[in-house]
């Protein structure tokens, strides 16, 4: 008998190597699983390990935009509003790129030099596979008694760490737990945690005092399901409480965006808020008195973002080159469609290094009819080339929207290809997710009773609100004169901040 327990992106799962062997012997009174020492069941590092912060009497009152895919922080005084840099190695400091890379040893590091860490000592290498032994699993058959089956997992043996991205996106995955990493259960709002612990630590260092008081931003609706969005938005605030962040309070990123208009706003107008990021699509409509009165008529927002556009031109346009409709042996079986719907993302791609799944590659290069492809498919995976991959295809995609066309090209490894994108290929590609988020305008509006022609300005923030097919579906709405851009990257943290200010000014007057 041989049970194994495999890693996956979520922790373990226990079974043989068919899957099935204790659900098919019926009789099984009991199974203990004794875990050895190595496998830690901990939550990961306490947050608060890893900076002591003193308690110390301040009025440093921040807003904090943690994005999908950027982070950024701003403080106002009353006076002047501040940009703060969380990010000395990106190209502007104010922006953080929302990453995590966590060392074999378990340091953690954030923003760009996560990035780069992670591509210096993950990117090109060959993945080497070993068993590691993990325990014994105690097994009590009605008929045969107790056996006692020593467990193991294949481990990635040369791994110098993991990255994270988009964990905002995760908060909406109830089946995203727990993930192991190298022996060690972290959580999900224990991963967020160790993000924002070191994103204070840099804003005290930046500041040279403790902060007294965030708001932090949060989108409309982590998800569509109503559970599923009450769920992120508790793992949001327990992630907040692990990271011991002080007096938080939130507010929803588009209202923020707005307040941030709002503050330099002349005369009386409605204004609708078009905050498109990496992970959702988040509208408000609000309307100004011209005498400094603001009233929130109405939020909607839908999960569609930056990071599924990026999605879309992967599963629509990259599949060819690994080959997607490639026929095995003389009775030409297709290829296995789960491997390919793996690269969906470039998490995901990494799951296809188990040894299971490079077998089957390795067979299919050596009889399928496109074993140039198939090569590169096993290049991409075996080589960690998934994340360089989906860092292409975003450049393509903001390349697109300046240029009519745009050349998508990887040559690393065995992947070797230059592939022509013209721009109205990309919007037939994300079609249905301008119909969704056109939808989402029309509810904000039919929930603040306004008609398209009742709004003054559109206020565009967010990366992804930059991509022409939005901007024309927005200049088609409302009319191409009431567009404005405001600054994409920091709007929401300038508009937090002054919430920051506000709410602070609340609770003393
Ligand atoms: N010029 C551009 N054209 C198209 N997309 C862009 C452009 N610039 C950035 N993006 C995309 O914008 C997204 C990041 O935008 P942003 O930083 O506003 O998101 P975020 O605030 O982190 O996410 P969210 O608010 O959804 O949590 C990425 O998907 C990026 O590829
Ligand atoms: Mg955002």
């Amino acid at each position: 008998m041989c049970i194994t327990l495999n890693t996956t992106r979520d922790g373990l799962t226990a079974g043989s190597p068919s899957g099935m062997l204790i659900r098919t012997v019926k009789k099984v009174l009991s199974v203990r699983i004794r875990l050895a020492r190595a496998i830690e069941e901990a939550d990961g590092p306490r947050p608060s390990a890893l900076l002591c912060c003193a308690s110390m009497e301040g009025t440093m009152h921040i807003g904090l935009d943690f994005g999908t895919t950027n982070s950024s922080a701003a403080i106002y005084d009353g006076d002047t509003l501040k940009l703060l840099s969380l990010d000395p190695v990106n190209t502007s400091h104010s922006i953080l790129r929302s990453t995590l890379f966590v060392t074999r040893e378990g340091a953690p590091f954030i923003g760009r030099e996560a990035i780069n860490r992670f591509t210096e000592g993950n990117v090109g290498r060959e993945i080497e596979y070993e068993w590691k032994y993990i325990g014994d699993a105690e097994i009590t058959f009605a008929e045969f008694g107790t056996v006692v089956q020593a467990l193991y997992v294949t481990v990635d043996a040369n791994a110098p760490g993991r990255l994270f991205q988009s964990l905002k996106t995760g908060l909406r995955d109830k089946s995203f737990t727990k993930t192991n990493v190298f022996g060690k259960q972290y959580t999900l709002e224990s991963l967020i945690a160790v993000v924002l612990r070191l994103i204070l630590e840099r804003i005290q260092d930046v500041l040279g005092q403790p902060v007294t008081s965030m708001v932090i931003g949060r989108p409309v609706h982590y998800a569509s399901n109503p559970k599923a969005d009450t769920l992120a938005f508790q793992r949001m605030q327990a992630a907040c409480e692990l990271a011991e962040l002080p007096n938080v309070t939130f507010l929803e990123e588009p209202s923020a965006a707005a307040l941030s208009y709002a503050h330099s706003a002349q005369g009386r107008q409605h204004v609708l808020v078009f905050d498109f990021g990496g992970g959702t699509l988040d509208v408000t409509v609000m309307q100004l008195d011209g005498k400094g009165g603001r009233l929130v008529l109405a939020t909607d927002g839908v999960p569609v973002g930056g990071d599924l556009l990026d999605q879309r031109l992967v599963m629509g346009r990259m599949l060819p080159h690994f080959g997607a409709g490639a026929t095995l042996g003389p009775r030409r079986l297709p290829l296995p469609t789960h491997l390919l719907e793996n690269l969906s993302q470039w998490q995901t791609i990494t799951d296809l290094t188990q040894p299971k799944y490079l077998a089957i590659i390795d067979e299919a290069i050596a009889i399928g009819d496109k074993p140039q492809e198939l090569r590169a498919l096993r290049s991409l995976v075996r080589q960690n080339y998934g994340l360089p991959m989906y860092e292409e295809v975003e450049r393509a995609k903001v390349r697109l929207s300046e240029a009519d066309e745009t050349i998508l090209a990887m040559h690393m490894g065995d992947i070797d290809f230059a592939e022509r994108i013209p721009r109205w290929d990309f919007e037939r590609l994300i079609g249905p997710d301008v119909r969704e988020v056109e939808r989402c305008i029309d509810r904000a509006l039919e929930q603040a009773g306004l008609a398209a022609a009742d709004i003054d300005v559109i206020l565009r923030t967010g990366g992804s609100s930059r991509i022409p097919r939005f901007v024309r579906m927005l200049a088609d709405k409302f009319g191409a004169e009431k567009l404005q851009e405001m600054d994409v990257f920091t709007g929401v943290a300038s508009g937090l901040a002054l919430a920051a200010w506000e709410r602070s000014r609340e609770l003393t007057a």
